[in-house]
């Protein structure tokens, strides 16, 4: 599975810190950015990893910006992404197991670093569940599905 990240000035830090620990991890992970702790727009890095999702170049991704807010408004704009804020580990857990979130958003000036790399395993680990979760996720992308 190849994972994306990206994050704003706000989330570089914690960027890096997951990279390296994703790395040890034996993970493969690519960077779209930012580079440094320069100010930028955080919609221009969620375009960047949340395009490469749904071409299909990456499978997951992991978003990171001052709050994890801006980030998120930005990613749920592209047809196919689920992206979803969780500073905590049961909204990790239940971002999985429910909304099939294959975009995971984080805080970088909320949480420190040994909770987000917690969050970030769980959320890789944990399968979605299915069953009635599906027809909810298809009435997102179809809001015109019946009551
Ligand atoms: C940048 O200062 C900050 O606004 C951004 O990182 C993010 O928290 C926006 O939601």
């Amino acid at each position: 599975m190849k994972i994306g990240i990206a994050s704003d000035h706000g989330g570089f830090e914690l960027k890096e810190i997951l990279i390296e620990y994703l790395k040890e991890t034996g993970k493969s992970i690519t960077d779209f950015g930012c580079f440094s702790s320069k100010s930028v727009d955080y919609p221009d890095y969620a375009r960047k990893l949340c395009t490469e999702i749904v071409s299909g170049t990456v499978s997951k991704g992991i978003l990171i910006c001052g709050t994890g807010i801006g980030m998120s408004i930005a990613a749920n704009r592209y047809k196919g992404i689920r992206a979803t804020l969780a500073n905590d580990l049961f909204s990790a857990i239940m971002s999985r197991r429910h909304n099939d979130s294959n975009v995971l958003v984080l805080g970088g000036r909320i949480i420190g670093k040994d909770l987000a790399i917690e969050i970030l395993n769980k959320w890789l680990k944990e399968p979605f569940e299915g069953g009635r979760h599906v027809r909810r996720l298809n009435k997102i992308d179809d809001p015109r599905g019946s009551e």
